[in-house]
């Protein structure tokens, strides 16, 4: 959402505007941790004593002509590099500018640029350098994760097994011609790359019809089984991306729409992922979905995702806020963390994105996409034969899940805050060597070292809760 592509495509072009009009005080250069002007001693700073650092400022200024340019002559003066800077017309404040400037220097020289520059502009966030950590998590104990969104590439091509592989009990494994049709989505899929379109899918006339038979039976249910927000959303996706009886939806309009409610998109994957690489996409509020429709002799039965279980079942709630953040939070944690640990989150996703119930209205109801893509499930699931908990990561983490059948236990949450609340605390339990911060205007992991570096950036983004400590 606060990516400068989604900016550029709603027509704001402010960035590349200012940023001509300064080209005769700074250099700026995107994407880099080298500094980029007015360099200084990295090393040493005599008076200060202490190191440079990275470190990022947040500020708002007047949305006029020269405003940033005064700004960042500070910058200048200060000797505080600029290595990457960003901006957007500012949601808090009327007619005014939001500057995001990540920038290397000395605490002290920091320090002195922050005091100046608080006459000028409204600083709303920052950290100081001796706080964090620009070092990569490439330690010998620490799993690859990825540091920025486009790496969730890697993540998404490295399939456990392909969704074209069918067991000898699928539905379709006798059939040759939903075989190939199964291959052309698995190359679909890896092909795809971060920044890419979606490609649209010429769905067959078999294919719309099994998911209208899905879609028919299950939209009856909803009414009575499916949480509030799920309710909300459904007929704004009708509106918007399609969700018809007789029209399987686009991925791509899916995405776009996911995009402008709550900040997630969607990619193509080919089949199953590692819970560490599925969460990975979590992280960056990236939802990887299969294309593919489950064959049509059993409609109302498959046995692995198929396109029919992500569009009704994950989209709808990825596009509450509240809901999305929740499923931020467990991708968070996960990043670097043990394979024991990253098996807990997992299994922790898999009691509340997958299968988990709440209360509202003094009423169970279904917001797991398990749940509400299973017309049986759901049934049994709000029924007096399930047995229901209260959602507890700390023993949550430790329930057996069940693939083939209807889960032994399911786990109900008073509110997605209340849950993210949980799973926040549960995080704290992980060992990592790190905190990850996740920042929304280059939509990568900046990672962080210490506790005091944690509670000033949770003091700083209070609210917006991108941050999870590890
Ligand atoms: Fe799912």
């Amino acid at each position: 959402m606060f990516s400068s592509k989604y900016w550029s495509r709603r027509g704001l072009s402010l960035d590349s505007a200012i940023l001509r009009k300064l080209k005769p005080y700074v250099v700026v250069v995107l994407q880099s941790r080298r500094p980029s002007f007015c360099p200084i001693n990295e090393k040493q700073d005599p008076e200060g004593g202490e190191g440079a650092g990275q470190t990022a400022v947040v500020f708002s200024l007047k949305n006029e002509v020269g405003c940033l340019v005064k700004a960042l002559r500070l910058f200048q003066e200060k000797r505080v590099n600029l290595n990457h800077i960003e901006s957007r017309i500012s949601k808090r404040v009327p007619n005014e500018v939001e500057i995001f400037a990540d920038c290397s220097c000395s605490k002290k020289d920091f320090n002195e640029l922050l005091q100046q520059l608080r006459d000028q502009v409204h600083i709303l966030s920052f950290n100081t350098p001796q706080h964090v950590w620009t070092a990569e998590a490439d330690g010998d104990d620490v799993p690859w994760f990825p540091m920025k969104i486009s790496e969730l590439d890697q993540c998404s091509h490295r399939v456990l097994m392909y969704g074209s592989e069918l067991d000898a009990d699928h539905p379709g494994f006798k059939d040759e011609v939903y075989r190939q049709r199964r291959k052309f989505f698995v190359e679909v899929a890896m092909n795809y790359k971060f920044g890419q379109p979606i490609p649209r899918i010429d769905y067959t006339p078999e294919e719309v019809r099994t998911w209208g038979v899905v879609f028919r039976e299950l939209t009856q249910l909803y009414p009575t089984h499916a949480c509030r927000e799920y309710l909300k959303n459904l007929p704004l996706l009708t509106k918007h991306c399609g969700y018809r009886e007789d029209n399987v939806p686009q991925l791509e309009d899916v995405s776009l729409f996911l995009r402008e409610r709550s900040g997630f998109t969607v990619r193509p994957v080919a089949g199953y992922l590692s819970p560490r690489d599925f969460l990975a996409g979590l992280a960056y509020r990236v939802f990887n979905c299969t294309q593919y429709v489950r064959h049509s002799t059993d409609p109302l039965y498959t046995p692995e995702p198929d396109t029919c279980h992500e569009l009704l079942g994950h989209v709808p709630l990825l596009a509450d806020p509240k809901f999305a953040q929740f499923s931020q939070e467990i991708g968070l944690a996960s990043l670097g963390a043990s394979d024991e640990d990253v098996q807990k989150l997992a299994t922790c996703y898999f009691f509340t994105i997958e299968f988990g119930l709440c209360k509202q209205d003094g009423q169970l109801r279904a917001y797991g996409a398990g749940l509400l893509s299973s017309i049986g499930e759901l049934r049994h699931a709000l029924s007096d034969r399930a047995c229901v908990k209260t959602f507890d990561p700390k023993t949550t983490c430790n329930q057996e899940c069940l693939i083939t059948t209807f889960q032994d236990v399911y786990f109900v949450s008073e509110s997605f805050e209340e849950a993210k609340e949980k799973m926040r605390e549960f995080a704290k339990t992980i060992k990592r060597p790190f905190s990850v911060y996740y920042n929304p205007y280059t939509q990568s992991i900046n990672l962080l070292k210490d506790t005091h570096s944690i509670e000033n950036v949770v003091q700083d983004l209070r609210g917006h809760n991108h941050f999870i400590k590890g």
